[in-house]
């Protein structure tokens, strides 16, 4: 996609996330007064590269699409799992940098996921993320290894 559109896209959903403030809890630094909304990068990369499917807050309005909102730390519970989310196609090819998206990644499952991550969950660190997404999961059966991780995974954490 030509780099121009992807930045009005994401202007637009950050138009968007400033309309929703007022209505919604959510994890973003309140802004003061009238002063414009200042995103982390991560937060900004989050709303460019996957808001537009999985939602300004992580929940998604498109069938197929998973909630991550509370649920998406629950992967963290296992190896697999941790692995799993960063090497999805639509992640390890993600238009942007290996330290972005870790920072993304945090953020998504950290902030977005809130307490579905198990206490004490370690961060993603850059180099991890670096070295997963090199493995992407193509032409992988994504519904059955979810399924799998997750049955483990509530065996682990419980939930
Ligand atoms: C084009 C739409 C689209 C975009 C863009 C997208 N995703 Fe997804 N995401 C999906 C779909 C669909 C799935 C279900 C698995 C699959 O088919 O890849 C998914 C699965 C996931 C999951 C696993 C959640 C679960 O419960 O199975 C995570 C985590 C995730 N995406 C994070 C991201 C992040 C982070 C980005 C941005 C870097 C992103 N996605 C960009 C559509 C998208």
């Amino acid at each position: 996609m030509h780099p121009r559109t992807r930045l009005s896209a994401g202007a637009r959903l950050a138009a968007s996330l400033i309309s929703v403030m007022s209505l919604c809890t959510i994890s973003l630094p309140a802004a003061a007064n009238d002063a414009p909304v200042q995103l982390t990068p991560a937060q900004s990369g989050y709303l460019e590269s996957c808001g537009g499917c999985h939602g300004i807050q992580g929940t998604a309005s498109k069938k197929d699409v998973p909630q991550l909102r509370s649920e998406v730390g629950r992967f963290l519970c296992t190896a697999a799992g941790r692995e799993y989310i960063v090497r999805l196609p639509n992640v390890a090819f993600a238009d942007m940098s290996d330290r972005l998206l870790a920072d993304v990644m945090n953020f998504v499952v950290f902030d977005l996921g809130g307490a579905s991550a198990p206490r004490g969950a370690a961060a993603y660190s850059v180099a991890e993320v670096a070295g997963l997404r090199r493995r992407p999961l193509k032409n992988a059966p994504l519904a059955r290894m979810r399924a799998n991780i997750l049955a483990d995974a509530r065996l682990r954490c419980g939930r």
